[in-house]
């Protein structure tokens, strides 16, 4: 007997919520259900620190706003899309503070902004540097109040079930009991989060696992731009915890291993008394992960057992300005690394941040599959091309998870039964499989954690800031190496309880399938755009590649890749500037 609603929405996120307040307005006689493997203020969103974009008045503009963010894209981004974020994201941001987001304010009560890397202009809104805290909270109670939105909460999600193109419900995993269910459902939202994971250093928390792209790929929709992932240029070395950009936008300094602010080095413009918008530390993130590349390979980084790290120097800010807009900053560096950035150096390091590309949908979250739709960062629609700027992503959640619910509950009111046959012989087949891995014995040698660490440094020397042919075609064979032994691995777990060992496996399932997406994408991508930085194509190439890549599974399990052409709108493709 499987339980059944309109809309489902997967994962409990800033996106998966807003997805879901979406749909409960749109349509109250809708049942929706969102079904998230953690707690949802555990979800990841939970951990964004520096802020959100949106044009707040003054002297900005959406045309600036739209324009930082395509030229920040290297111009992979879609600018009808763009058009339509920088546009709905002032009234998203404004709607979480009439829900009770405690934004930052200034003296004169206004909201306050600051600046952020690769943005002309001050336009992020900031909650101290909790931002993702006081946000999904807001989100949170705010589903609190629609009785009709229903919560699997520590459920994971580990197979979409598709009848004829069109998509009919989820199976299911009860966490604290083991219970396999199949849940019903007209419309699926993804909204599960990006896939850090696939990586070793990475500010991600350990659940973004990439199962939600792995599950839409899986079931016949396409990921777009896998190739590019971001890494942000100040993550603590051993952990990855993000040290936030914001830090930089106070007037934080990157100083290599001679006490030396290197980046004037790398043409981001010459240091200045105060932070300058788009210039040294405010450029791009994409580009100071390249310039740190650059440093190791001088010899002016300091060797740690974590590699080689660089440090941001606060102490010049003073402690009443951290205390006041980095309080979270001190802590972190206080609880991880022992040290007070009011008087000391903070070691840090690119890390894996985010993933520009994901679920390939249209400007309402339709993803391929009838009844199939995606938001956030599991999600490509795509506003962010070869490199996303830093604060757009929260702004982007929740305009396109509101927009990813609309369209669900649009489709859902008007579709019909969503059970059929079909799918009901898919849930019972995954059945098995899940029982399966509970009663195999082991033919091979492997540990699923030990699988696990070898694809992440698989993926950090084939596929890191900078790549080639060699490093990705090893890359490549190295996976497919993983998925045979992967396939051969049994767990010790047989437990129903919280198996954790199960979850893990599951999701390096997941993360195998996507990591196999960004590395065929990375390979076919000859040229270099944004975070795909070819040694053996150093050049951005738009005669051939001003093209969004289109990641398709096979039926024998093995990735396709086509390309779509980029929607330009208002300004033409010309060359990425910063620091002039
Ligand atoms: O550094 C940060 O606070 C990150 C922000 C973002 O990725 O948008």
């Amino acid at each position: 007997m499987a339980v059944a609603h309109d809309v489902l929405v997967v994962g409990g996120g800033g996106a998966g919520l807003r997805a879901a307040i979406a749909v409960a307005e749109a349509d109250p006689r809708l049942s929706v259900a969102i079904v998230s493997k953690v707690y949802p203020m555990r979800s990841h969103t939970v951990s964004a620190e520096g802020g959100a974009a949106a044009v707040a008045g003054g002297d900005d503009s959406l045309d600036e706003h739209a324009y930082d963010t395509v030229s920040g894209s290297d111009w992979l981004c879609d600018q009808d899309a763009v058009e339509a974020f920088v546009g709905e994201a002032p009234r998203e941001l404004l709607r979480l503070e009439h829900q009770g987001c405690p934004w930052s304010r200034t003296p004169d009560g206004h909201i306050a902004v600051r600046a952020f890397g690769g943005m002309r202009k001050k336009r992020t809104w900031f909650a101290a540097d909790k931002t993702g805290f006081h946000m999904l909270h807001t989100l949170f109670q705010t589903t609190l109040s629609y009785q009709d939105i229903v919560r699997y909460d520590e459920w994971f999600v580990t197979s979409l079930l598709v009848d004829n193109g069109r998509v009919g419900g989820v199976v299911a995993i009860e966490l604290a009991t083991g219970r396999i269910e199949t849940i019903i459902a007209k419309a699926v939202i993804m909204c599960t989060g990006g896939c850090g994971r696939v990586y070793p250093f990475t500010t991600n928390a350990n659940i973004k696992t990439g199962d939600g792209m792995a599950l839409a790929y899986r079931a016949g929709a396409p990921l777009k731009d896998m190739e590019f992932p971001q890494y942000h240029p100040t993550g603590l070395p051993f952990t990855g915890i993000l040290i936030t950009e914001a830090a930089r936008a106070e007037g934080g300094w990157l100083l290599n291993k001679d006490g030396y602010r290197y980046l004037q080095d790398y043409d981001l413009g010459r240091p200045e008394p105060g932070p300058v918008l788009r210039s040294m530390e405010l450029g791009p993130r994409d580009r100071l992960s390249q310039a740190f590349v650059h440093e190791v390979a001088k010899g002016r980084t300091t060797d740690t057992p974590y590699g080689p790290i660089v440090h941001l120097d606060l102490r010049h800010l003073g402690a009443d300005v951290i205390d006041a807009k980095l309080p979270f900053v001190r802590e972190l560096c206080a609880r991880y690394e022992h040290i007070d950035p009011v008087r000391e150096l903070i070691p840090v390091r690119p890390v894996i941040h985010y993933m520009m590309g994901g679920i390939h949908t249209d400007l309402d979250g339709a993803a391929g599959l009838d009844g199939l739709y995606a938001a956030g960062e599991a999600a490509c629609v795509n506003i962010n091309g070869a490199n996303r700027l830093g604060s757009n992503s929260l702004p982007e959640l929740l305009v396109f998870g509101a927009r990813a619910g609309r369209a669900a509950a649009a489709f859902a009111a008007s579709a019909g039964d969503a059970e059929s046959q079909a799918v009901h012989a898919q849930a019972k087949d995954e059945r098995h499989r899940l029982e399966k891995w509970l009663s195999r014995q082991g033919e091979g040698p492997d540990r699923i954690a030990d699988l696990r660490t070898e694809m992440q440094e698989t993926m950090e020397n084939g596929a890191g800031i900078y790549r080639d042919e060699g490093s990705l075609a090893k890359a490549a064979n190295e996976l497919q190496r993983l998925r045979e032994r992967f396939s051969d691995a049994a767990i010790d777990d047989r437990s129903r309880v919280f198996n954790t060992e199960l979850v893990a496996t599951l999701e390096l399932s997941f993360m195998l399938d996507v990591a196999e997406s960004i590395v065929t994408c990375a390979l076919r991508r000859a040229e270099s755009r944004g975070a795909h930085q070819r040694t053996d194509f150093p050049a951005r190439d738009d005669e051939r590649f001003l093209a969004h890549s289109l990641a398709h599974r096979e039926p024998d399990g093995t990735c396709r890749v086509a390309y779509l052409p980029v929607t330009i709108t208002r300004w033409p493709p010309s060359e990425r500037v910063y620091g002039r």
